[in-house]
């Protein structure tokens, strides 16, 4: 039999120019054999088949149409590892043409179950990549701009496919993700696509350390499924993930963490009986009523005189917090300063402090190493003694919880921020006026100017009033 034979080194574009030629000069598949790039194998078979003439001349011309579905398909099965793919698509297309136009819609044909099959398997790796990518960053030349690189061994050639996902999301830093069958390139304009590395390049270990503080102290064995854990993420991503190195001591020291879990369940701190704040100060440092004191650089109390007479709240350190030591020092604190001084008060003036005294985080992308996390209802009621101890030492005036969290902990119950804030509330055991208004990071992550423009009014106008009311006898009602 004549065969005529191809290797496609190009890819997608490349087979299609190809196969329309070959279908409109009436190939049958079994005159064709496409071979991919890659492998030795076919580099033997290539040789077996030397008595046969590759088809070389001008390509035919003419119109050839294909249902948009075989496009879809073919386009994502072009990403398959099987050296089968090329000639499964001709075969289809072939068919598509001579027999049926709705062939792709007969679920149990072998071709079309193949391809289907294969289909679903690049969907999958996509999905895996888009989960198990770890970035590390690229140490710097002097003057260079931080990069960021990863390394995912993965079982066929989706990068192209997967890669967009990661310029969209990281889209303003330079990365590049190597896998063994190909990379890719973004400079924070453009992605380019190269070469496969087929190993890991060696670890920087900063990146990992704070993926495995990040586990160990999420880490929840109640959940811990290996089965499907091993069925979600199959062994070979788990060598490319910094966490993986420390499942197993986590797995052994189950036991103990399930029990201090289900004990810290219902935990609340218990602070020494004084109202004496720098010794407040210095026994938080050592809570553990919660698990966040494990992945926290420390705890965070409030500051401000003793004898302050407006006691501002807010809802937990932040990143910048977590390393100072003080609360409101990152960039919602110079919202806060900005809208403490529009209202006329000092910041030296007022107590300040958080709702929660530990910055809860989980790992970011490059260049946003620690996500701020909103603190859980558990983690609130932990922490409260340590609140109620600073307003009793305190006892103010007028108290400003700004955001949820703080309006949260002091009213008990959930709150809605539109019902309350503009308010004075008078009915509440912590101070005579508690008002209520946005918090400064909502303020910085504001959708629309007109959003951000209300809240930041809001903050203002609320700081003013809490002056106000500090500087008045009489109990203002709303
Ligand atoms: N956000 C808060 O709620 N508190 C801080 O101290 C910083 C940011």
């Amino acid at each position: 039999m004549f065969v005529h034979e191809v290797r496609i080194t190009a890819g997608f574009d490349e087979f299609r120019d190809r196969a329309r030629d070959y279908i409109l000069r009436g190939l049958a598949p079994d005159q064709v054999r496409f071979l991919a790039g890659e492998s030795e194998q076919e580099m033997d078979l290539l040789a077996s088949l030397r008595n046969e003439t590759a088809f070389d001349g001008p390509a035919k011309q003419g119109k050839l149409t294909v249902p948009p579905a075989y496009l879809k398909l073919a386009k994502t099965i072009a990403h398959h590892a099987s050296p089968r793919r090329w000639d499964l698509l001709y075969r289809i297309l072939w068919r598509l043409q001579k027999e049926s136009r709705q062939l792709l819609e007969l679920a149990i044909d072998d071709d079309v179950r193949e391809a289907t099959l294969m289909q679903k398997a690049i969907h999958r790796e996509i999905h895996k990549v888009h989960a198990f990518v770890r970035f590390e960053k690229v140490p710097n030349q002097e003057g260079e701009d931080e990069s960021y690189f990863a390394w995912i061994e993965t079982e066929h050639p989706v990068i192209e496919l997967a890669a967009p996902f990661f310029a969209r999301r990281f889209g303003d830093r330079r990365w590049s993700i190597l896998t063994p069958h190909g990379s890719a390139f973004w400079d924070g304009e453009n992605l380019t696509f190269g070469e496969g590395v087929a190993t890991p390049p060696p670890r920087a270990e900063s990146l990992d350390d704070l993926w495995k503080a990040y586990y160990r102290s999420s880490f929840n064995p109640a959940r811990i499924k290996m089965k499907a854990m091993r069925a979600e993420m199959p062994l070979k991503y788990w060598k490319a993930l910094p966490e993986t190195e420390i499942i197993n001591e986590l797995i052994r020291t189950a036991p103990d963490r399930l029990s201090q879990m289900a004990e810290r369940q219902n935990r609340r701190a218990e602070p020494p009986e004084t109202k004496d704040l720098e010794h407040l100060k210095f026994a938080a440092r050592s809570c553990q009523a919660c698990p966040l004191f494990d992945s926290a650089t420390q705890t965070v109390f409030g500051e401000g005189p003793a004898t302050s007479r407006l006691m501002i709240i807010g809802e937990q350190p932040g990143d910048h917090e977590d390393q100072v030591g003080r609360p409101f020092v990152g960039p919602a604190g110079e919202v806060f300063d900005r809208a403490m001084k529009k209202a006329g008060i000092a910041r030296s003036s007022a107590y300040i402090t958080n709702s929660v005294k530990h910055f809860k985080w989980k790992p970011g992308p490059p260049g946003k190493l620690r996500l701020h996390q909103k603190p859980s209802g558990s983690e609130m009621h932990a922490c409260r003694p340590w609140l109620e101890r600073e307003i009793e030492a305190i006892r103010p005036d007028v108290i400003v919880c700004m955001g949820q969290t703080a309006a949260t902990v002091l009213f008990g119950r959930a709150v809605r921020l539109a019902d309350e804030v503009g308010k004075i509330h008078t009915h509440l055991p912590w101070a005579p006026r508690i008002l209520v208004t946005y918090h400064p990071s909502a303020i910085l992550r504001a959708m629309t100017e007109e959003s951000k423009q209300t809240m930041l009014n809001s903050l203002e106008t609320t700081l003013a009033l809490a002056r106000e009311c500090v500087e008045s006898e009489v109990l203002t009602e709303p």
